[in-house]
């Protein structure tokens, strides 16, 4: 059977009160209207058509070219947005799910079996409902004395006893494609001038059809977003979810209220995750490490066994296995520090590579650089590669020691096991085995009494 999705993206979301559209707005660093595409996807929708409106453009362009979008315009209610996507999906689908983007926490799963109950539903819809004690806002699901699904009823429409009903309508529906076109054709205008999805359900039972109804289990699937609080209970719902399921998978997580972890990340078995530690966009982390306290991870690959302490490391920062740093590091872009590295305090890496074992105990700066392996940057150093107009490489040659607040002034190259003294300032390359001191830095010579 093949399974179409329309995804109603089109509301204004006016108690936002925000100039981007609702749907973008984030919950775990990523736009709401992401974690509906993800859902029509784990149901292996053949078609997913996504109905936008205010402010199409800016929705359309997170959607992307792979997804189709018709606009709703005017929008005239939730059965009129259904109707806008009927050219692109009539004929080609015998199931069509409707789903808000506005509804972030429903699992695929949950759609699969909505699906799959309506394959074994004669008649022509199955939809989900829940039961809440909080109905503020809900349609109302009005039940036939033998318990069958009779129609949804709205709010401002509800009589005193309907609004007194406990089932709600979630708002997600699986119909049989060649009923849903016709029946929409029958949904009359509202005394609110909008054409209601919720009267397809009470056509099907005026025609002696059967709807059914699956009943949601946990109903926090069904948090809809309406406004900034909606949305912070969405993300603590999120994170919870994820921050158990890493749990589950043997990541120890000291306190998970304190961990903030975004659906892409991937963490190895036996890592410890200390509090106030945030884990970013496709941060990938390996076995055994320790991460954290106060540490935050954007987008980069950590090895196994690393301690990273009180750090920040940005989208592209690479890690090898061991590595041992902070408190206070900072790695930019295009750092990367190879296997056993040890950086400690207020160190800051940019675009350059440190090789193997190399040491960088205490606040030193290191930008577009290379150093060989096991090289030491005495405390201090810095790569002084700006001259107010280009930047300039610098090159450290391997077991090189540099000494205390050692300034090196690029482009420049230190040879292979050379030296430098406390605050000297390198303006020209050290051959290998050299000592260089001084301001500007010179070689030093080797006379018997010096050395
Ligand atoms: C709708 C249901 C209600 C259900 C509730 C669950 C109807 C008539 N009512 O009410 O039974 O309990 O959802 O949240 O369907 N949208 C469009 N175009 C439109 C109107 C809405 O795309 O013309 C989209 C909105 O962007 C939103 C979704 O449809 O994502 C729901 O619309 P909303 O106006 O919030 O419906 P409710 O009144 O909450
Ligand atoms: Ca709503």
């Amino acid at each position: 059977m093949k399974i179409a999705t329309i995804i109603l993206a089109a509301g204004m979301g006016t108690r936002m009160r925000s100039s981007t559209p609702k749907v973008l707005h984030c919950l775990g660093g990523k736009p709401l209207i992401w974690y509906s595409l993800q859902a029509a996807d784990e149901v292996d929708s053949e078609l997913t058509v996504v109905v936008v409106g205010h402010k199409a453009e800016d929705v359309q362009k997170e959607v992307g070219d792979t997804t189709r979008c018709v606009v709703q315009e005017p929008q005239l209610g939730t059965g009129h947005a259904v109707q806008t996507a009927q050219r692109l999906t009539e004929g080609s689908t015998d199931l069509v799910v409707v789903t808000y983007a506005d509804m972030p926490l429903l699992t695929g799963e949950t759609m699969r079996t909505l699906i799959e109950t309506q394959k074994a539903n004669d008649g022509p819809v199955t939809m989900l409902t829940m039961v809440l004690d909080d109905s503020h806002g809900f349609g109302r699901v009005i039940r036939f004395e033998d318990g069958s699904v009779q129609e949804i009823v709205e709010e401002a429409q509800a009589t005193p006893e309907q609004l007194a009903v406990r089932e709600l309508n979630v708002g997600v529906y699986c119909f049989d494609s060649r009923w849903l076109w016709d029946a929409l054709e029958r949904v009359p205008l509202s005394p609110e001038g909008e054409y209601y999805l919720t009267d397809t359900v009470g056509i099907a039972t005026g025609d002696k059809l059967k709807v059914q109804a699956q009943v949601l289990q946990d109903p926090s699937e069904a948090i809809g977003i309406n406004t900034r609080v909606h949305l912070a209970e969405a993300e603590a719902v999120l994170r919870r979810r994820i921050n158990t399921s890493w749990m589950l998978e043997g990541v120890t997580l000291v306190d998970p209220d304190a961990v903030y972890i975004e659906p892409d990340v991937s963490i190895g078995r036996d890592t410890i995750i200390h509090p106030n530690t945030i884990l970013r966009g496709a941060t990938e982390i390996g076995e055994e490490c320790v991460i954290g306290p106060n540490s935050v991870l954007d987008g980069c690959k950590v090895g196994s066994r690393c301690k990273i302490l009180a750090s920040v490391l940005d989208a592209g920062a690479v890690v090898g296995d061991g590595v041992v740093m902070g408190p206070f590091c900072h790695l930019r872009q295009g750092a990367h520090l190879a296997e056993g590295v040890r950086m400690g305090n207020f160190g800051e890496v940019k675009n350059s590579y440190l090789a193997r074992g190399v040491q960088m105990g205490h606040f030193s700066y290191i930008g577009d650089a290379r150093i060989g392996r096991n090289a030491n940057i005495g405390a201090g150093t810095v790569t002084c590669n700006y001259d107010g107009v280009d930047k300039h490489p610098t090159e450290i040659g391997e077991d090189a020691l540099i000494g205390s607040a050692t300034m090196l002034v690029a482009p420049v190259k230190i040879g292979d096991r050379a030296q430098t003294g406390a605050g000297s300032v390198v303006t020209r390359d050290v051959p290998p085995d050299t000592v260089v001191v001084g301001v500007p830095a010179r070689p030093k010579k080797k006379t018997g009494s010096e050395q």
